[in-house]
This record gives structure tokens, sequence and C-alpha cells, in this order.
């Protein structure tokens, strides 16, 4: 286990921001799951960061301590020092009891899929604000629980697109030329050179299911290898390219030689792809699903293969995956395991479709960024268990101006209590919202004299159906 990282301080997220060279140059709050939102403009600063704003502090709970976990990336570390957070960093999770141990006094933690944050631990969490799960699920996280306790949970959803979309182009060229059928052949020393039934890519039709962060990308990298593009999904989405959206599925799966799967996983989207829609496709095409295991009905398709009605198929996620590397992927997790694994030209590849060290990276930057954003100015924009509330930041020349940050219960009466208490100052700017049963405040008073900022704490800390207070100034 390594010590505490050294503090380096510096000001705001902008400066980090230019160390790590992204661009910072359109507009903020971009946080949509249209395409053309791709996770980098997640990524660029918020309204308070583009021009010079006033770097805010908190009050009462003097240096932020960070707790990192599982060896998270780098570009993560850079910007919590540039923030001047004391880090402590671990390359693995801790145990149940270490854990309880060291979360009892900071601010922030960082974790992957590993550590679990049980209502047990967040219990224990005293001082615990805002946890960040660096990676895509946040099941780990007991989310209701932690919002409860007004502590707000982010994640980077959207940080793996390219890789995906990525790997399903090198899946169509596999598939295409029957690419994985001859390097096994080869490892077993049979040399089967054929061209029969292997084609270029070109001028073929590919036809996307899904065209969000992924489809979108993928819909520019089939282009660029001379494909056609279709498209279907349930709302009308602006093209990228030539590539064009069609009115319903049936209508994508009869016209297109390859079709590929990106959709969530959701009711509607159980068995998207069943005996019906296999039986609609062109015979002799190609199916690939990165998406989720519950959108391909596995033994529908192990027929359509079988029967070649399909020229091969790709599957990274399944219904059932083991649980960490080395357990067997077999009949007990899946009772048709060792039937799909029997059969010819058809790609299984262990949930790899985001793992990249790029994805790593922009993951650590997404995340951090988050954090400290909620940290040091209480935007709670993307948080995956909370009311999403952002305000813009404080001009640079304000003085006696206080960023009040109130979560409370969602009950009737709150607001009026906590205006009363705000009333005797200037409300420069306040915006609220609920999510359940949390609602949180955010509110920019000024002609707060330092000496008044006590006494406005301890007034808001008394209320009745408070969950947790932040004063920053
Ligand atoms: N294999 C991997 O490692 C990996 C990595 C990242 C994401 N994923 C998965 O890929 C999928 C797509 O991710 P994304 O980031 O592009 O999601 P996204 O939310 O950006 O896009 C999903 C798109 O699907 C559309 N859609 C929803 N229901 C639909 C339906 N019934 N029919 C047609 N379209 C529908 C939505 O309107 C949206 O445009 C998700 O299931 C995600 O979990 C897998």
């Amino acid at each position: 286990m390594s010590a505490p990282v050294p503090i380096n301080k510096t000001s705001n997220l902008s400066e980090s921001f230019n160390q790590l060279n992204v661009n910072s140059s359109t507009s903020p709050n971009a946080v949509s799951t249209s395409p053309t939102n791709s996770y980098m403009d997640r990524l660029r600063p918020r309204a308070s960061t583009l021009k010079s704003t006033k770097s805010l502090k908190p009050f009462s709970t003097g240096d932020m301590k960070i707790l990192l976990l599982e060896n998270i990336n780098q570009t993560a570390i850079d910007i919590f020092k540039s923030q001047g957070y004391q880090i402590e960093y671990y390359k693995t999770s801790l145990n149940e009891d270490e854990l309880l141990e060291k979360i009892k006094d900071v601010h922030a933690i960082g974790i992957r899929s590993k550590t679990k944050l049980t209502s047990k631990i967040l219990k224990n969490a005293k001082n615990l604000v805002v946890i960040g799960c660096f990676c895509i699920g946040t099941n780990q996280v007991d989310l209701e629980f932690a919002a409860s306790q007004g502590i707000s949970v982010f994640n980077s959803p959207f940080s793996n697109s390219r890789s995906v979309a990525e790997m399903v182009i090198a899946e169509i060229i596999c598939l295409s030329r029957q690419l994985s059928d001859r390097s096994m052949e080869l490892h077993n020393g049979i040399w089967n050179k054929v061209s029969s039934k292997c084609w270029e890519i070109r001028g073929k039709t590919l036809g996307i299911v899904g065209y969000g962060h992924i489809g979108s990308q993928l819909s520019v990298l089939a282009e660029a290898f001379g494909m056609n593009v279709l498209y279907y999904d349930v709302q009308m989405i602006m093209a990228l390219g030539t590539a064009k959206q069609v009115g319903s599925l049936n209508e994508l799966l009869s016209k297109s030689d390859f079709v590929t799967l990106h959709v969530p996983e959701t009711d509607d989207t159980k068995n998207l792809i069943s005996y019906t829609q296999l039986a609609a496709m062109k015979d002799g095409s190609y199916l690939i699903n990165n998406a989720r295991g519950t959108v391909l009905d596995i033994p529908a398709l192990i027929e359509a293969l079988k029967i070649g009605k399909l020229a091969g198929a790709a599957i990274d996620v399944f219904p059932h995956e083991p649980a960490k590397n080395g357990e067997f992927f077999n009949n007990d997790l899946n009772s048709w395991t060792s039937e799909l694994q029997s059969l010819k030209n058809l790609i299984l590849t262990p949930h790899i479709g985001g793992s990249t060290e790029e994805a790593q990276s922009a993951i650590g930057v997404e995340v951090a960024t988050s954090l400290t954003s909620y940290i040091n100015e209480g935007a709670s924009t993307g948080a995956v268990n909370f009311p999403e509330v952002a305000l813009r930041g404080l001009d640079l020349d304000q003085e006696n101006v206080v960023r009040v940050l109130y979560i409370h219960q969602n009950v009737p009466g709150v607001l009026k209590t906590v205006n009363e208490i705000l009333s005797s100052y200037n409300i420069e700017k306040q915006f609220s919202d609920s999510r359940g049963n949390v609602a949180y405040l955010m509110a920019d008073i000024s002609g707060v004299n330092t000496d008044d900022i006590k006494l406005l704490y301890s007034r808001l800390e008394d209320t009745p159906y408070k969950i947790a207070t932040r004063l920053l100034y």
C-alpha cells in the first residue's frame, strides 16, 4: 500500500484542462445523449471555468481528503493534485475492515468495480460528500442510501464509445474474411487458403441499431471504409455523413449485410433480436452484439448460424458473465455455451468492447472533473443518484458572496424555511431540483460578512429535513 501523494496546490479546473490538453473551446454544460455530444463534450469545463471566475473554498471542512482505490488512472490523480486535495492512493481494493477505517474521515472516494460501498460502509463515512466510480457501472454502490446521506455519485458512461466502435470495425472485417477461423486452424497446424465466401467490406451495407454515442461513432468509421450506413433508432437523430435513418427495425434488417446492436439494456430491448428478426435478415448476413447480453436471443442466433441463415456473428456480451478473470465460461453460466462455442465464424470476446488504455485515461479525466466540479462548485450535473443542479460561477470581483449547497429531504415547506434564513442577504441566484426523496438547493447570496458564515451554517444545519449543508466562499 502506498503513502498519500504529496499535494501540489494550484487554482482551478481550467488549469488542469490546459495541462491535459483537453479542448475547452465550446459550450458549457453539454450533457446529452445526442450523438454529436461525444464524451469529450462532457469533459469540457463548465460555465464557471470558461472565463476567470472566483475559486471557492469550503467552510468548515478543512483540506479536502480523497481516497483513491483500485489503481485509478494517472489522469485523475493529476487533476486532484492540481486542486491541492490530499490524496491517499491504493493500487488494489481494500478489505471491509480496512475500508471502514479509511473511509471514516475522507470527503471523496474514487473506486472501480471491485469496491462495494454498502450502506454499512457508507454509515461509517461521516465526512463523505461524493463518490466517483471510475468505470461505467454503479451497481457496486448503494446509490439510494448514498443519496439519502447527501452523497452524490458520478461515473463515466460514455468514455469508451470510440473503443467499442473500433472493435466493431475490426469484427466486421474479421467476419467478412473468416479471419478467426483461419487463425484458429493455423494454430492447430491446418493450412486452409480460401477465398470462397470471403468479401471486402467496401460497398456493403452496415445496419446500426441504436444511433447513440457508439452507433454514431461507428457510422463515421464505417463510411471511411466505403460502407453504406443505415441506422434505426427510437428517436429521430440527425445522420452523420451520408448515413440514412430507416423507419423500422425490419427495414434495417432486410437491407443490411452487417447488423450491429448498440441499444441500452431496457425492458423494450430484451430479446430485441430473436427468431423473427433473424428471419428478416438477409441470407448470408452477419450479426454483431457489443451492447448488452439481454438484447440478443442467443439460442435463436445459434439456430440461425447452424442453418446457414447467417454467415457469421460476433458477441462480446452475454446474459450471464463470469464475475472475474480466470472463471469458467461454460454451460453452468448459460446452458447453451458449449453449443455456441462449437460454431464456425463466430467471434466470442469477454466483454472487452470498451477495454482500452485510452478509455481508462478518458474515464480518469471525466470522473475526476465531475468530482472536482462538485466539490469546488457544487455542480451535480451527471450524478447518477442525485438531483442535477448547477449555477454559473461567481465573478472574480464579487466580494462577500457565499454559495449555499443545501441537501434536504424532498418534503413540503423546506424551501420556505431555508429562504427565510437566506432572506437577510441578497440572493443573487438560486436553483433547486429533486430526485426521489432527496432535493438539492444551490444559492449564491451576497452581503455576507465572514463573521456571518458560521451563524448561517449553524442555522441551516439546525433546520428540520436537512441532510447536508456545505458553504463555499
Ligand atoms: N461491450 C462493451 O464493452 C460496451 C462498452 C460500452 C457500452 N456498451 C453498451 O453499448 C450500448 C450502447 O451504448 P451507447 O453509449 O451508444 O448508448 P447511448 O445511450 O448513447 O445510445 C443508445 C441509443 O439507442 C437508442 N435506443 C434505445 N432503445 C432503442 C430501441 N428499442 N431500438 C432502437 N434504438 C433504441 C437510443 O435512442 C440511443 O440513441 C449500451 O447497451 C451499453 O451498455 C458496451
